[in-house]
């Protein structure tokens, strides 16, 4: 399944992991580390950042990664489990995670672990869901992050106080309990060095009558910073094809309007985070329809953002996109759908300097700086960022002085093009 955050569209439809056990032998964490971690992370610098999700270290190995152009990553992903005293790293290659650190620091690149994800989140509600609880899951966590050697957590629940994947344990008071969670995280030896980071859907976290909460500022005294989930805000499940990762909607009809960066960071800042603890998550990835041709092309031969599609023949996407299967819930779901940016170059949509490729229609919406590719013979239509589409998120970031960005996933990309892109547009290369 994909692990990877979820729309909240994704809602209003709608594992247990093994055990790790958690560590006899503690040892102080970076003892030796000369860099004052709470001190580094808060300071200023543009956060250069993606996950890397274990389960593709096989065709995506660490000695890929373009090191040297990151300040953190976060290995994805060890999930929650029935036993608050465990997180398990089960399907995520748990053997990789020690080199995934050790590379890191002989990067200079602060290493993470992010908890939880869209197929992972089952359990978060129990473990922060009573004192007694938070205490024990303080311990699991700091125990874990001492054991890898850790610079930080990552908590990517989907999501406190409603619902995700449709069966997580949710609870009234999940937000209140998360950041009582995160003080008491804070407050202990381990946890206070540590660098904490939230991953979130585009919306502030919901209030115990489900609504999103208008002052979340209590957990920008807690975490580092959040990262904006700004994908997924269209695809399968959606009315009509649109943008995976808008960056603007509010230029967008009535309808379509139903989140992007724009109207996420104002959300979120209004809210009580200040931008400079916001990181954009972005995607190296886009969602794919089948789109008739009529459909698909206007009048004047340009490519409909907001397309009629039929959901009855789901295009598969690359090797890395989900299989049609029974999730975590036990419901039967069709194949994701997903290209990643490389997907697109060995599916024949792009070339590769990640141009569109002959016999490809291409289209760029302005209000969402999105890409938009078309194969007539196929019927598959994609909706995608792009250089371009990265290049602009990099100067929304610099622009309106957010922390940095994090790319869903590193292996996504092909050849650093939205990697370069984005770093160029921010201002960090
Ligand atoms: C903390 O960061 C500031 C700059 O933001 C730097 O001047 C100072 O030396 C740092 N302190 C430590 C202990 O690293
Ligand atoms: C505390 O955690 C255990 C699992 O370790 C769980 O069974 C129990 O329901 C949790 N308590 C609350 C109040 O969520
Ligand atoms: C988003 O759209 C609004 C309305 O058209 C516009 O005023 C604003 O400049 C746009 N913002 C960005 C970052 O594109
Ligand atoms: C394309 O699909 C639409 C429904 O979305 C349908 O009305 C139309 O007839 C189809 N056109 C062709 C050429 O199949």
């Amino acid at each position: 399944m994909m692990y990877s955050l979820f729309s909240f569209s994704l809602l209003i439809l709608s594992l247990v992991a093994g055990s790790t056990r958690s560590l006899a032998h503690p040892r102080k964490p970076h003892g030796a580390d000369p860099h004052n971690h709470a001190n580094a992370s808060r300071s200023s610098s543009l956060v250069s950042a993606a996950w890397y999700a274990g389960w593709h270290s096989d065709d995506f190995p660490l000695a890929s990664v373009s090191w040297n152009k990151y300040t953190h990553l976060t290995y994805s992903f060890a999930v929650t489990t029935p036993d608050v005293n465990t997180i398990s790293l089960d399907g995520s290659n748990p053997d990789v995670l020690p080199q995934f650190v050790e590379t890191a620091h002989n990067n200079g690149v602060k290493a993470l672990v992010s908890v939880g994800g869209w197929t992972g989140s089952l359990y978060y509600s129990t473990a922060v869901g009573s004192a007694e609880n938070r205490t024990a899951f303080v311990k699991t966590i700091t125990d874990f992050a001492t054991k890898y050697k850790l610079d930080g957590i990552d908590f990517d629940w989907e999501y406190p106080g409603t619902q995700g994947i449709g069966c997580n344990a949710v609870n009234a008071d999940d937000t209140t309990n998360f950041l009582a969670f995160l003080r008491e995280l804070r407050a202990h030896p381990v946890g206070k060095h540590l660098i904490l980071t939230a991953a979130t859907s585009v919306f502030p976290w919901a209030g115990p009558d489900g609504n999103q909460l208008s002052d979340v500022s209590g957990f920008a005294k807690e975490l580092d910073w959040i990262a904006i989930m700004n994908y997924d805000v269209w695809g399968p499940w959606s009315a009509t094809t649109g943008p995976n990762a808008p960056l603007n909607d509010t230029c967008a009809s009535a309808e379509n309007q139903q989140g992007s960066a724009v109207s996420a960071v104002a959300q979120w800042s209004a809210a009580g985070i200040p931008t400079h603890q916001i990181v954009l998550g972005v995607a190296s990835y886009g969602h794919s329809f089948h789109v008739n041709v009529s459909d698909a092309i206007d009048d004047s031969g340009s490519l409909r953002p907001y397309a009629p599609f039929d959901a009855a023949l789901q295009p598969t996407g690359d090797k890395w996109d989900d299989d049609a299967g029974v999730d975590e819930c036990g419901n039967e779901n069709g194949p994701g759908g997903n290209f990643d940016f490389w997907g697109l170059i060995d599916a024949g949509f792009l070339t590769l300097s990640g141009d569109p490729a002959p016999l490809t229609a291409y289209d760029f919406d302005v209000c969402s700086q999105t890409a938009y590719v078309y194969h007539e013979e196929s019927e598959v239509f994609v909706s995608f960022d792009d250089a371009r589409a990265f290049t602009a998120k990099g100067h929304f970031i610099k622009d309106t002085k957010l922390r940095g960005f994090a790319i869903w996933e590193a292996g996504g990309d092909f050849n650093d093009i939205l990697l370069d892109a984005i770093r160029s547009g921010a201002g960090a290369a």
